[in-house]
């Protein structure tokens, strides 16, 4: 296909605006599936995805369309992850084409992830065209939405397309906006080869699959290649396109879209944003804007039953494979026994892991406190990266502690506006502006990412009553007065409960969570005293009394089966247990202990 008949894009849209409805017709239209082939939402692959609604790894299609001037046009569109933990990947992915279709829901407007994602576009100078979604239904507004886009992001949405993806209603037009306003690429087919690498998977049968965007020269089946990152080689032995079925070719030329397989072991070899090119004959400059992922949340994943530590390490590594930006090492806590201290790009991504622990491989986890990465600058004058509470070093050897802040983008509406000042306010925040598009606010904060990694996000949904949307990135480290907060359980300290924390927080952090830990820890036949400390000084403490043992004789006293039965769904419980000392403390409690409401 000669360049001009090439139109790569991409769709952005705020989550559940519509745009994996508005890919499956785009695919349907464009005649890459039969109809029987048309499962709901081909674009979102993974079970896990799909159940949440949520596109975690980025795919691309390409779709023949013959337009109105009766040319055939090859488009290519790549899908982005749609959460802010993926910030980067979509950075990537809309590098890699030249315009993107703003999707927009018409009866809900913009939100803070859409304008997020449509500055990333425009910083990768895409031509942009607004898309608004869902004028079916009859709550639809497509003229205050277009009045939005104009007002909130300044884009001109006076030629905004009107479309249902979900009757297909207005769908062509979307597609001839495609050929008629966003611009070809362009590149040189004769310059050393060039592509950048947009995503790269695990397969079963292909092993690493890896998607490119050439640049300039051409892509080859044998051909010799080199990653510039890391100056590794390899032989190309197969390239293709995706429709979004798998269809070999023999060569990718610039501008196009597609994926290579080259005796790649293992995913994490193949970094997003790199530069792919010959062996023999190397572009001389990388493309720009390479950046490794950095996992920016890390917490401590345990088996429940210490006899699962073996799957568990099993299935990390099978999780890796497919997923360079989780990391692991091995831990071992004094109070949970042998696991894993994992490193995630944000709580979503953590969350993913651990569900997918849980469920596709069937272990049952204790979860503990996720924790940013602190910069730990010694009196010895050398600085150490803290990702583990555990690791704290002695008091009087740290000279002062760094940590990460980010820069939160949230819109709420006006009657909600109170409840998430104070809430970030609570969070040791710094507005920065404080606007209005419409009766929405539009608010920058500076916030600590310790403050947010939380349940920041949970907090904001249930204040605004689900009506706030958030978007935020990394900005800085800085210094704070932070500290170790150990959790006493009966005089013992349980590490796999310990914190880091601002001290001003301390206190009223220690007081929730020994409180919480009084709810969720059960009697015992013994008092339990339950404790928050900073060094050697207690801040907080809650007792849980002990059980009365006439009272268990009398409840269970007498019948045989029932008493059985009661010890058996006792064994049950058990299992989502764990022992300290002699306490027994249940899974949940790892991670409710940490919720403040
Ligand atoms: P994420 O994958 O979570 O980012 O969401 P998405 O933006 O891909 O949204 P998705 O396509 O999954 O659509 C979200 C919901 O809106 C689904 O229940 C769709 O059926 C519905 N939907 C999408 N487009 C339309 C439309 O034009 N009209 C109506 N009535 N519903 C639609």
């Amino acid at each position: 296909t000669p360049l001009s008949h090439i139109r790569n894009f991409s769709i952005i849209a705020h989550i559940d605006h519509g745009k994996s409805t508005l890919a499956d017709r785009l695919i349907q239209l464009c005649g890459g599936l039969t109809e029987r082939e048309m499962k709901e939402q081909v674009l979102d692959s993974m079970d896990i995805e799909r159940e949440r609604g949520i596109t975690i790894k980025a795919q691309t299609v390409r779709l023949d369309y013959r337009a109105k001037d009766g040319q055939l046009y090859e488009l290519n569109l790549i899908d982005t992850p749609g959460h802010v933990d993926f910030a980067y990947e979509v950075n990537r992915s809309l590098a890699a084409c030249e315009g993107s279709l703003l999707v927009v829901d018409a009866t809900q407007g913009v939100e803070a992830q859409t304008l997020a994602n449509v500055y990333q576009a425009l910083e990768n100078d895409h031509e942009v065209v607004p898309v608004l979604n869902k004028i079916d239904l009859p709550a639809a507004e497509p003229e205050r939405v277009r009045e939005q886009i104009e007002d909130v992001i300044g884009l001109d949405a006076s030629d905004a397309v009107e479309i249902s993806a979900k009757t297909g209603l207005g769908v062509e037009d979307v597609l001839e906006a495609i050929v008629t306003r966003l611009p070809p690429p362009q590149g040189n087919p004769d310059a050393p080869l060039k592509a950048m690498l947009v995503d790269s998977w695990y397969d079963a049968y292909l092993g690493v699959v890896v998607l490119v965007r050439i640049i300039d020269g051409t892509l080859r089946k044998g051909q010799r290649i080199r990653l510039m990152s890391t100056g590794a080689g390899y032989q190309v032995d197969r390239c293709g396109i995706f429709r979004p079925k798998q269809e070999m070719r023999d060569a990718l030329g610039p501008g196009e879209i597609g994926f290579f397989t080259a005796a790649i072991k293992e995913v994490a070899d193949t970094r997003v944003g790199d530069t792919v090119t010959d062996e023999k004959r190397p572009a001389t400059e990388p493309l720009p804007g390479f950046q490794p992922a950095q996992p920016v949340v890390f917490c401590g994943l345990f088996p429940v039953d210490s006899g699962d530590f073996e799957d568990l390490r099993e299935a990390v590594g099978k999780l890796r494979l497919n997923d360079a930006s989780f990391e692991y090492e091995m831990e071992t806590s004094a109070a949970l026994g042998f696991g894993f201290r994992c490193g995630f790009l944000g709580l979503l991504h953590l969350e993913i892991i651990r569900e997918r622990l849980e469920r596709e491989f069937n272990i049952d986890l204790i979860a503990t406190a996720p924790s940013v990465v602190y910069q730990v600058y010694l009196t010895d004058g050398t600085m150490v990266e803290l990702h583990n509470p555990a690791d704290m070093p002695e008091p009087q050897k740290i000279e002062r502690i760094e940590e990460p802040w980010i820069e939160a983008n949230i819109l709420v509406p006006d009657e909600h506006l109170g409840a998430v000042l104070k809430l970030c306010e609570d969070r040791r925040g710094r507005q920065k502006t404080l606007t209005y598009a419409g009766s929405r606010a539009m608010i920058v904060y500076d916030l600590p990412l310790n403050e947010v990694v939380f349940d920041f996000y949970d907090r904001l949904k249930s204040v605004t009553r689900g009506y706030a949307s958030f978007d935020y990135h990394i900005t800085d480290y800085e210094p704070g007065d932070l500290v170790k907060m150990s959790m006493l359980v009966n005089a013992e300290p349980v590490d796999a409960l310990s914190v880091i924390v601002h001290r001003a927080r301390a206190e009223a952090r220690g007081r929730a969570m020994v409180e919480k830990l009084k709810d969720l820890i059960p009697r015992h036949m013994f008092k339990i005293p339950i404790q928050a400390a900073i060094g050697g000084k207690v801040i907080a403490r809650e007792t849980i009394s002990a059980l009365r043992k006439d009272v268990t004789a009398k409840c269970y006293g007498g019948d045989i089966t029932r008493k059985r039965k009661l010890l058996e769904k006792q064994k049950a419980g058990k299992k989502k247990m764990r022992s300290f000392g002699k306490v027994d403390i249940p899974q949940e409690a790892f991670i409710a202990a940490l919720k403040m409401d």
